[in-house]
């Protein structure tokens, strides 16, 4: 229903503090219809395998650099440090040219637009300065592009965005910049995934122990359980434009639909033994349609589902290839419990990596 619903419009249904910051506004996800259809092509067609095989080996080059930058130094904590390779990665993939003296807080900004979006008003505040800084700046690279004024390689998030019309015109700068954070910014909140992902090595140390890591198959069913069992994003919103009756429920025009996430993916009726971290259930038993909702549901292309997942996989598991094997297990954390106060949830513990 949340999905094919002709009676539900996304236009508008996000609040004003989450397009402010997390989304942006006038981006994809407050489209609906043909032109949400269109715009959507846009990033089907970057976020494809190969994007995913060229961010993949980018990220692992990026822990192989922080491995040697850091050698004898002491402990890494992972989840800063998966900001920076993430970030580092998403701006040199795009085509966003970033200098070296600026990087800090270009970096920085992409983290505050999802880590602050919810956290507080100091927070939430510091997430909008976040957002106008990142859009100014990129907005700028836009108009220099679309001048003839940088040098830009062509297939790239960059020169794709900077060069996409709608109606004949192009996207206003604002618009554009903000759409190229649409692929840089959820590529950096790979690293709370990539937080889960490590938690789950520690709390299931019998699932670490049986998985053939050699086997793509096994590692992907364990990046996919990870996105199942932990909490990300919460929910995902709509509004109802006209009155209909769903399963005995009258929704009023003008009211807010809410589809729970995290309860759909740890739902008994469509997963047996949902509250188990067990990875194999991938491998064995057929995924409930509409069961894994980490990223949305529904047809990628027509719907508002995430163009991401590929992507986010890939680098959970190239991350995982270099920690994995570095991590050491025979200290387990004391506090293995998880932060749900928190948006995003994270583990208490901030899990370090020995250099
Ligand atoms: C970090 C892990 C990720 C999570 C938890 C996540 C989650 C989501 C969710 C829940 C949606 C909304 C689905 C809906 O409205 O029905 C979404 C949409 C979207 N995601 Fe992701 N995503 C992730 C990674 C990515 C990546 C790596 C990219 C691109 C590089 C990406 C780009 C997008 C875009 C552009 C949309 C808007 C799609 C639309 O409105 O049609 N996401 N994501």
């Amino acid at each position: 229903m949340f999905y094919e619903s002709s009676a539900l419009t996304r236009t508008g249904a996000a609040p004003e503090p989450l397009q402010a910051t997390l989304f942006g506004k006038g981006t994809v996800q407050g489209l609906d219809g043909e032109r949400h259809r269109r715009r959507k092509g846009v990033f089907v067609r970057l976020l494809d395998a190969e994007a995913a095989a060229d961010l993949a080996g980018r990220v692992t080059q990026g822990w192989e650099r922080i491995a040697r930058q850091r050698s004898g130094q002491g402990e890494v904590d992972i989840y800063t440090a998966s900001h920076a390779v993430l970030a580092d990665a998403a701006f040199a993939w795009a085509g966003i040219p970033v200098n070296r003296h600026e990087m800090p807080v270009r970096r920085a900004d992409l983290v505050a637009l999802f880590d602050d979006a919810v956290r507080g008003p100091w927070a939430h505040l510091r997430s909008r300065r976040a957002r106008g800084r990142a859009e100014q700046w990129l907005a700028a690279i836009v108009r220099d592009v679309r001048a003839g004024k940088l040098d830009v390689s062509t297939g790239s998030a960059l020169a794709v965005i900077a060069g996409y019309e709608e109606g004949g015109e192009l996207l206003r700068p604002r618009v554009a910049a903000a759409e190229l954070l649409n692929v840089v910014r959820p590529i950096v909140a790979v690293a709370v995934f990539i937080q889960f992902a490590v938690h789950a090595l520690y709390a299931w140390p019998q699932v670490r122990e049986r998985t053939p890591w050699h086997d793509a198959r096994h590692r992907q069913a364990f990046c996919d359980e990870v996105r199942r069992f932990y909490p990300f994003f919460p929910v995902l919103v709509a509004n109802a434009k006209e009155t209909f009756d769903w399963q005995g429920v009258r929704v009023h025009a003008g009211s807010r639909v809410m589809l729970d996430l995290h309860g759909t993916n740890r739902d008994a009726r469509a997963w047996n033994d949902a509250d188990t971290f067990r990875p194999e259930r991938f491998l064995a038993d057929p995924v409930p349609t509409y069961g894994l909702v980490a990223q949305g549901a529904g047809s990628v292309q027509d719907h508002h589902r995430c163009p991401g997942e590929a992507l986010a996989v890939a680098l959970i598991d190239a991350t995982l290839g270099h920690l994995r094997p570095r991590l050491d297990y025979s200290q387990p954390p004391q506090d293995l419990s998880l932060d749900r106060g928190r948006i995003p949830a994270l583990p208490r513990h901030r899990f370090q990596l020995g250099c």
